[in-house]
């Protein structure tokens, strides 16, 4: 299939965290979900480390046989981690630190002079980049014209419900892939709700993490990542 999934172990990390053990650990549930199907893994380190650790990311670059896709917020001690840890891909997403999870897109169009030299330093160390905005045309002319590999397009509007979302998610997919990017797409994305943006023929990659692990509760990780995958292919017949 053509349609990649990436999964999200972040909240395996919140668990842990809860309780203050080691377990359960991001590392394993990263090679469950790769067992079961997963195209590759993403982890969020967050500037206050409320989930995965900065010794997650080494542990989860050097355990998995996928590849590692690193969200980070754009600052120089996030730079300086992935440089050194060389994820496959970063994902750079903004980020504030009341907020509960990232609640809307990257504004490259009024960062571009101080994200350009950080995703041409990323892709001067081989990592793929890539750029979580909300699906606004605007973005994407400046994401394709600050060199960006990806982006990776906000669905937490469209998962919420929100009219019309599901149109701009369409028209961005396919502006995106015009201006040269790779499309992705993430957030809040349940069995519900896929099918509509696993249908998107642009879209190459899907990243998704809450539901997954609160699903995972009841029905165990590799089950869950099975169906997610079944969704995605049947969208994409
Ligand atoms: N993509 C990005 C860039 C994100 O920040 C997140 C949340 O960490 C996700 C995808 C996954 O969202 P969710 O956990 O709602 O599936």
């Amino acid at each position: 299939m053509s349609l990649r999934l990436g999964v999200n172990v972040d909240h395996v990390a919140t668990l842990r965290n809860a309780r203050g053990e080691a377990y359960p650990d991001p590392l394993d549930a990263a090679r469950i979900a790769i067992a079961a199907g997963a195209d590759g893994i993403t982890i969020h380190l967050r500037e206050d480390r409320r989930h995965i650790r900065d010794a997650d990311v080494a542990a989860v670059k050097a355990g998995i046989s996928k590849p590692l896709n690193l969200e980070m917020a754009a600052t120089a001690e996030m730079l300086a981690i992935a440089l050194a840890t060389r994820p496959n891909a970063c994902c750079i997403v903004p980020e504030k630190r009341t907020e509960v999870t990232t609640e809307g897109g990257l504004d490259v169009a009024g960062q571009q002079a101080s994200l350009a030299p950080m995703v041409a330093s990323l892709r001067a160390a081989g990592i793929r980049v890539s750029l979580f905005v909300d699906p606004d045309p605007a973005q994407l002319r400046a994401s394709a014209a600050i060199g960006a590999d990806i982006v990776e397009l906000h669905t937490g509007a469209y998962a919420h419900g929100k009219p019309d979302e599901l149109a701009r998610l369409q028209d961005a997919a396919r502006l995106a892939v015009q201006l040269g990017l790779e499309c992705h797409a993430g957030h809040g994305l349940t069995y519900a709700n896929v099918g509509p943006i696993a249908a998107i023929a642009e879209v190459m990659e899907l990243n998704i993490g809450h539901f997954l692990i609160a699903q995972a509760v009841f029905d165990g990780l590799p089950a869950v990542v099975a169906q997610m995958l079944a969704l995605m292919q049947a969208a994409r017949r």
